[in-house]
C-alpha cells in the first residue's frame, strides 16, 4: 500500500503486520542504540493545518529514529495564512522532494484529496482529518490493548469487549477505532448522550448504549473521549456537571470495571469532565503509555509505506544517538 488514509484501508493481515512491526521496532529501540538507518536519505513532511501535541511530535520522533529528514510545516505562520491553497502548498512540498506527507487537516477528506490529486508523488498518511478518521491513533490504541490483553500472541483482539465513551459525533478517533477493532475481531460498544451519536452510526460495525454503568462491568478496555467543544453548537451540549455525572469516569465507576480492564484516553484530556484526575492518574490509565506506543506505531507505518531497509539491520556507523 502507498497511503494510509482510513482504518478501513487495512485488512486484518495489514493491521497485524503493522502491530507486529511496531513490536519489533519497540524492541530494537529499547536497546542502547536508538536510531535505525532504515529511512536514511528520505524526507518526511509533517503538514499540520490543525493543532497537535502528541501526533505531530511522535511522527517527528518516529521519522528521526528511522534516520529520515523531517520538515515540520504548521499552517500557522506559513503562507496558508495568506490564502495559499492545499494544492499550491502540496506542489511546494513536492518540489522539495517529500517522500511522505503526514497531514492533519480541519477538513474531513483532505488527506484523501492529497493522495488522489497527483499533486505529490509520495505517500500520504492521515494524522487526523476533521471528524472523519485518525488511523494511526486507532493503531496505537490497538497496540496498547494487545500488549495488555493478549500479551505475546501476535494476533488480533478476538472477542475482546471495548467500550468507547463520549463525544462520538465529533470523534475521528472513535470512527477509526470502531473500524480497526472490528477488523481485529473485537466487539465495540459506543456510549454517548443521544445528541453526540452520529446519525449514520447504525451502519458502523458496533453497538450503541446510553447507559455507561451497565456496560462497564463487561468491558476489557474503556476508552474515554474528549468532549470537543470547539466543534460543537452549545445547544447540543448538556451542562459540564450533568455530562460528568452521566458519562464521566470517576473512581466509583472505575471500580465497576473488571480488574484486568484498561482505562484509555487518546488525549488531550478534559480532567474533571470525561475523566477525573483520580482515574487519569491511576495505574490503570494507559494515556501516557499510548503516547509512547504511538512512536513505535508511526515508525512501523513510515517504515512499511516507504519500504525502508530491514528494521533488524544493525545501524551504520554514526547513526546511534
Ligand atoms: N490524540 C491526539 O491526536 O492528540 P494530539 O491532538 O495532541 O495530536
Amino acid at each position: 500500500k502507498r497511503h494510509l488514509i482510513s482504518a478501513a484501508d487495512l485488512s486484518r493481515d495489514d493491521a497485524v503486520l503493522i502491530l507486529d512491526t511496531a513490536e519489533e521496532l519497540a524492541r530494537i529501540a529499547d536497546r542502547p542504540i536508538k536510531k535505525l538507518p532504515t529511512l536514511r536519505g528520505r524526507t518526511v513532511v509533517n503538514l499540520f493545518y490543525e493543532d497537535s501535541t502528541r501526533t505531530r511530535i511522535s511522527f517527528e520522533a518516529a521519522a528521526k529514529r528511522l534516520s529520515a529528514d523531517v520538515i515540520n510545516f504548521s499552517a500557522k505562520g506559513s503562507s496558508v495564512s495568506k490564502g495559499e491553497s492545499l494544492k499550491d502548498t502540496a506542489l511546494t512540498l513536492e518540489a522539495m522532494g517529500a517522500d511522505a506527507v503526514v497531514i492533519r487537516h480541519h477538513d474531513s477528506g483532505a488527506p484523501h484529496r492529497l493522495a488522489t490529486s497527483g499533486w505529490i508523488n509520495g505517500s500520504v498518511v492521515n494524522a487526523g482529518d476533521g471528524t472523519h478518521e485518525h488511523p494511526t491513533q486507532a493503531l496505537l490504541d490497538a497496540f496498547t490493548m494487545r500488549r495488555h490483553l493478549e500479551p505475546g500472541t501476535g494476533g488480533g483482539l478476538d472477542g475482546r469487549r471495548i467500550t468507547v465513551v463520549g463525544d462520538i459525533l465529533h470523534s475521528r478517533v472513535a470512527r477509526s477505532n470502531v473500524l480497526l477493532l472490528h477488523t481485529l475481531g473485537a466487539q465495540v460498544t459506543l456510549v454517548a448522550p443521544p445528541t453526540l451519536v452520529p446519525v449514520g452510526v447504525a451502519t458502523w460495525p458496533c453497538e450503541v448504549s446510553y447507559d455507561l454503568d451497565t456496560v462497564l462491568p463487561k468491558s476489557d478496555a474503556v476508552m474515554m473521549l474528549r468532549v470537543q467543544r470547539e466543534r460543537m453548537n452549545a445547544a447540543f451540549f448538556p451542562t459540564e456537571r450533568e455530562y460528568a455525572r452521566r458519562y464521566g469516569l470517576d473512581g466509583d465507576r472505575m471500580a465497576r470495571m473488571p480488574e484486568h480492564a484498561l482505562v484509555m484516553h487518546p488525549g488531550p484530556m478534559n480532567r474533571g469532565m470525561e475523566i477525573t484526575a483520580e482515574v487519569a492518574d491511576s495505574p490503570r490509565c494507559t494515556a501516557v503509555e499510548q503516547v509512547a506506543n504511538g512512536v513505535s506505531i508511526r515508525m512501523a507505518v513510515l517504515y512499511l509505506l516507504l519500504g525502508g531497509a530491514s528494521p533488524g539491520e544493525a545501524p551504520a556507523a554514526g547513526t546511534s544517538t
